[in-house]
């Protein structure tokens, strides 16, 4: 029986339809559903809608079911609607009446709501180390191989001599710029709904400030008609953030898929990280690479799909919102898996040396033979001209050093300085205020 059933007729079609997979997805919002309950119930008891007692027995028994989350031993049961239900459920059968009272002055409306920005900020945090964990091997990457130099490309024709110290860094700095809108996510997604019930608040007075200190919220969502437009708002911003990730991990998918291929041969995995033909015994297919393409190529369509999903909602809650769980979730677990795997298979990547030695990479050097004339005093378009002519009677003759020093070149990839950015970005996030907070929420005693 559901939680809005006031007698005891059910349909199971319309329960298959409408719970459809949201039991599933709502197991990942039990402990955020927990972690909402402990502090809305200590809020009830400061103005008097528990009592001291009543809040005590609360307060053991959810955290006991919080234990049993943690040990992963939480079921939604299969006549239960949702986690808000199951939870109110377990804490009647275990505390009597008592257990019927913390649902006052809310909504499973803002229940969800809260459920998702306490879950979803995990979730960042999360996915932020992840990012940084890439980010380190990438740095390390770029810092042992800054001497390597390989070819750069333009319109995939040769252009000029790059370096892998170039080519791991600029991803690593890719990430930090991700970051930025993973931050935006964040802050919008740590505002705290709770207490915006059904979605017009409630003639109880309600203490937000209390709930949103407790939960460690950077501040509530004031207006409870905007709380509610968080949802599908928040989820959107996320998505976008993930794709801003899921973009750089595809281009780094592509470059190594290109990268092993022999016509370019510039980089090689040990063969236990390559898959092999049921046909062609010499086979080492970059799998794991166009395997992540694909999957951050789905991670980038997400924006598009949620946006989909929200369009044309008017104000208010609609169930409609309860299908986001179902794109958002499992994409947050394909990224964390291609963050891992991306800094897994990096760290066993190999790099060729020399490979500008070969002359079919002669012309790499074009700008270098230019600009050696333009020290000599020649002007630039004239000393571009007269390679041009070199190039084309076959008299050009390549340099081939490189002298590349000023700042994100070459020979000054300015590691420490992205350093510096990514520690900045990262203590902007400030997760430490959450992560204390629900620490305190689920203490004993
Ligand atoms: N499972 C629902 C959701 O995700 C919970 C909220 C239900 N509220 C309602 N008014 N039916 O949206």
């Amino acid at each position: 029986m559901k939680l809005w059933q006031k007698n005891g007729t059910d349909t199971a079609e319309v329960d298959r339809f409408t719970v459809g997979l949201d039991r599933e997805m709502d197991l990942s919002l039990a402990r955020a559903d927990l972690l909402g309950s402990l502090a809305h119930t200590r809020m009830l008891a400061t103005i008097g809608l528990l009592a001291q007692d009543e809040l005590a027995d609360v307060q053991r028994e959810l955290k006991a079911i919080y234990r049993t989350v943690e040990q992963g031993d939480f079921r939604i049961e299969e006549d239960v609607e949702d986690i808000h239900s199951q939870v109110e459920l377990l804490l009647t059968r275990r505390i009597g009446e008592t257990g019927k009272k913390i649902h006052s002055g809310r909504s499973r409306n803002d229940q969800v709501l809260v459920d998702l920005r306490i879950y979803l900020r995990r979730e960042i945090y999360e996915i932020v180390g992840g990012v940084e964990r890439l980010f380190r091997t990438l740095q390390r990457l770029a810092d042992r191989h800054k001497e390597v130099l390989m070819p750069g490309y333009t319109h995939l024709q040769i252009a000029m001599p790059s370096s892998f110290g170039l080519w791991f860094g600029a991803f690593a700095e890719a990430l930090v710029d991700d970051l930025a809108m993973m931050e935006a996510a964040y802050r919008i997604c740590n505002r705290n709904p709770l207490g915006s019930a059904a979605g017009y608040g409630s003639s109880f007075p309600l203490d937000r400030e209390m709930t949103t200190e407790l939960l460690g919220f950077d501040s509530m969502a004031y207006n409870v008609v905007y709380a509610q437009m968080g949802r599908g708002k928040t989820e959107r911003v996320l998505a976008q953030a993930m794709s801003a990730v899921a973009a750089t991990l595809n281009k780094l998918a592509t470059d190594n898929c290109l990268f092993l291929c022999q016509n370019f041969g510039f980089i090689a995995y040990p063969p236990e990280l390559t898959t092999g033909s049921s046909i062609m015994p010499h086979k080492k297919n970059p799998d794991v690479w166009e395997v992540m393409r694909s999957k951050c190529n789905r991670l980038m369509a997400l924006p598009n799909e949620i946006a989909l999903m929200t369009t044309n909602l008017p104000t208010g809650y609609f169930r409609d919102l309860q299908l986001l769980k179902e794109v958002l979730f499992p994409a947050i677990r394909l990224l964390g898996e291609c963050l891992g795997m991306a800094d897994y298979m990096l760290q066993h990547i190999e790099v060729k040396h020399d490979i500008l030695n070969d002359p079919k990479y002669d012309y790499l050097f074009s700008v270098e033979v230019v600009n050696r004339l333009v020290l000599s005093g020649v002007p630039f378009r004239e000393a571009y001209r007269q390679v041009g002519l070199e190039i084309e009677n076959g008299t050009y003759r390549p340099l081939r050093e490189v002298h590349h020093t000023h700042a994100g070149s070459i020979g000054n990839l300015c590691l420490d300085r992205v350093d510096a950015l990514m520690a900045e970005a990262l203590g902007r996030f400030g997760f430490d205020r959450f992560l204390r907070a629900e620490e305190e929420l689920v203490a004993e005693g």
